[in-house]
Parts: C-alpha cells; sequence; structure tokens
C-alpha cells in the first residue's frame, strides 16, 4: 500500500489534508494523526473492517480493544449506555485531555472495536488535529497508539513512518507530541472507580475529583501467567526495546557506581551499551566511562514531564543505533512519576533491582 505523508502546523492548519483525511476515515481507511499524548492510527470506530484494518497494521491481537475518540459530548451519548456520576465529575475537570474513560458501551459500538468486551474506552483529545479530523470524519476514531504492537509508542511524526509506512493511507507528521505518554484510563463502570493504567491525569488529580479510586492490580504487579488485568492490552509486552534493558534503583551515587561499572564491563568486551539517567546525574559518569558507551539524560528530575516526553523517543533512538544493553537509573514514582515508571519498568520486562 502506498502511504501519503503530510505535514501539518498544528497552528496553520491545511483544511484541505484534514477534508481527505476525513473522507478515508468514513470510507474505512487508516490515518495516523497527533493527539497531545501519543500519535493515533485512526479508523472509523463503528466499521467493525476498519477496527480489523488497525489490528493488522499494527500487529495487534484482536482481543485487546481500541480507544474512541470523540469531539464532543453529542459523540459520547451514541457510544455508551450510561453516563455514570463519577464519569461526569471526572469528564467536567479534565476533558478536552489526556483521560480515558471505561463506560459501558451501546448498541452503536462494534465489538470487533472493543476487543469482544461490552465496555468502550472512550477520550476527547486536546489536540487542533486531533480535533479537526474527527469533525472532518463526522464519526468517532478508533486509535490505538500508532505504533506496532511491542514498540514504544509514537511522539514524533517519523516513528510513525518508521512502524506504519506502506501499511495505512495516511499519515498527518504534526511534529512531536505535547505529553509523550498515554492517556490515563480510568474504568467508571464500577464505584468507585478503578485506574487501569496511570498517566497525565495523576492519581491524586482524579481522587480530588470522585473522592474514591482504586487501582488494577496489573498496574502494581508483575501479572502472573494466565492473569487478566482489566484493560488487556496491560498484559502485553509492551514499550520494547530490542536492547536487553535493566533498571537500578536506590541512592544516586550508589547506582550511577554499579551502572557505570556494569556498562564499562559490557563495552569492554565490545558490546554497544547504552545509559539512561537525568540531567543532574550526568555528572556521576564523566570521565568513569568506555568512550562507546551513549549516555542519554531524559531530562531535569525536578521537571517530570521532561522526562516523560522523551522517554519514547530515547527507546526508538536506542534500538536504531542497535545497542545491546541498556542499563538506567529508576526515576521518583510522585504524581507523573508513577505513569513514568509504569512504562519504563514494563520496556525494561519488570528487570528493576535494587543497589
Ligand atoms: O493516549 C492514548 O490513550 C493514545 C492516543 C492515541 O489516544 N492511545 C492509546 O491506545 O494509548 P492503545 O490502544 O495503545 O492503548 C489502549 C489501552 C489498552 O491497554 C487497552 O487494553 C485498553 O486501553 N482498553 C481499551 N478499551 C478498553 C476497555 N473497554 N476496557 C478496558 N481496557 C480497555
Ligand atoms: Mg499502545
Amino acid at each position: 500500500m502506498n502511504t501519503k505523508i503530510v505535514k501539518i502546523d498544528m497552528n496553520n492548519i491545511d483544511e484541505s489534508v484534514i477534508c481527505e483525511a476525513g473522507n478515508i476515515i468514513r470510507e474505512g481507511g487508516l490515518v495516523a494523526f497527533p493527539t497531545e499524548t501519543v500519535y493515533g492510527l485512526g479508523a472509523n470506530a463503528l466499521d467493525e473492517e476498519a477496527a480489523a484494518k488497525v489490528y493488522a497494521a499494527k500487529g495487534r491481537p484482536s482481543d485487546n480493544p481500541l480507544i474512541a475518540h470523540i469531539c464532543d459530548r453529542k459523540m459520547l451519548a451514541s457510544l455508551v449506555r450510561d453516563i455514570p456520576e463519577n464519569a461526569e465529575k471526572l469528564m467536567n475537570a479534565f476533558w478536552p485531555g489526556p483521560l480515558t474513560l471505561i463506560f459501558r458501551k451501546s448498541d452503536n459500538v462494534p465489538r470487533g472495536t472493543t476487543g469482544g468486551l461490552d465496555t468502550v474506552a472512550v477520550r476527547y483529545p486536546d489536540h487542533p488535529i486531533a480535533d479537526r479530523l474527527i469533525k472532518a470524519a463526522g464519526v468517532s476514531i478508533a486509535a490505538p497508539s500508532a505504533n506496532l504492537s511491542g514498540k514504544p509508542s509514537p511522539t514524533l511524526g517519523e516513528h510513525v513512518v518508521d512502524d506504519m509506512s506502506g501499511r495505512i493511507d495516511m499519515i498527518i507528521d504534526g511534529g512531536m507530541v505535547g505529553m509523550g505518554l498515554e492517556s490515563t484510563i480510568i474504568d467508571v463502570t464500577t464505584d468507585p472507580p478503578l485506574v487501569l493504567r496511570p498517566g497525565f491525569i495523576t492519581y491524586e488529580m482524579a481522587k480530588g475529583v470522585v473522592g474514591q479510586l482504586e487501582i488494577d492490580q496489573a498496574i502494581l504487579t508483575k501479572p502472573e501467567e494466565g492473569f487478566q488485568p482489566k484493560a488487556p492490552g496491560m498484559k502485553y509486552r509492551h514499550y520494547a526495546p530490542t536492547a536487553d534493558y535493566s533498571i537500578y534503583k536506590g541512592e544516586a551515587v550508589k547506582v550511577a557506581e554499579h551502572i557505570a561499572f556494569l556498562a564499562n564491563e559490557k563495552a569492554d568486551a565490545g558490546m554497544k551499551v547504552g545509559i539512561i539517567t537525568a540531567d543532574q546525574h550526568l555528572k556521576l559518569y564523566k570521565g568513569r566511562l568506555n568512550e562507546k558507551i551513549e549516555v542519554v539524560s531524559l531530562g531535569d528530575l525536578d521537571k517530570p514531564e521532561t522526562i516523560a516526553g522523551k522517554l519514547f523517543k530515547a527507546l526508538r533512538d536506542f534500538d536504531k543505533c542497535n545497542t545491546q544493553f541498556i542499563f538506567g537509573e529508576a526515576f521518583s514514582e510522585d504524581n507523573v512519576g508513577w505513569a513514568i515508571m509504569n512504562r519504563l519498568t514494563k520496556a525494561a520486562g519488570y528487570n528493576i533491582m535494587d543497589v
């Protein structure tokens, strides 16, 4: 398939491109587009055949449901059976924005979109291109992250081109996304609601709005064989770089010493090695590393959003350099740090050690 790749400036949107993309979606085709979290791979959420194409393009297991993206509350009403009070509160506080809610689905939504479930995930993105595209399509857009299944989510148009070229009809390249981590997912079909995936809307922020809030066990621990998390996607290997990635937790100086030792050992043996750190810790590695080791800072520890924004790109860049071993520092799990460590821990296959 020939994939049309178009760059758009989110501050000066070319309506003719949006119009063309909207037509593709309406006619059952696939368009990748930017949102404020990560790039999405969009299809008509009400068209089962279009949803099947999304699974095929991503190489994604078809029991892993898609998120339906909307551009107003009217669209929400057509997708869901009811709107619980807690949902109303969360939507008023955080929509449009990086929050996905799980509702009981209406009969309009085919099971092909929801991975066979009776519930549907809905998100109202806060991004001008996503918003214009959903309006132009005139239907809600089912969109998983626009990466090949198992790979880190795309935060740049070129990541989507790397993964999806030749597999979908169109890629809208709107530059770098703002946040770089997928939306927080909260199931509002239960009371109290349940967090299924951490994100930029933190546990504390959501709890402040609904009062009581629980956390799905799958986020907190490594899922046992056969365990069924409530978000089916949480059971799959995710965000994984090709390299053997391990994370070290503890006092910063000791962690850096330990990482430097392990990294040198591999690099001296001729392996391609990377280190993941933060701005404040770069000095701890100065002068003590094999010069072939690639040291990458994800950003400023005092501004965790910078770390979130660079994380998936860093993992992809290591893949591009054929890095074989990545030794990474653990970060604080406070607030958005919880989402950062959730993604890194999965990327490392739960290979996390105390120093
Ligand atoms: O920020 C985001 O959410 C991005 C952008 C594109 O909007 N999308 C995204 O989609 O991350 P995806 O498909 O990569 O992740 C969706 C997650 C999966 O873990 C899936 O299992 C879960 O949401 N999910 C979807 N529908 C669900 C449902 N009805 N019940 C429980 N979990 C659901
Ligand atoms: Mg994904």
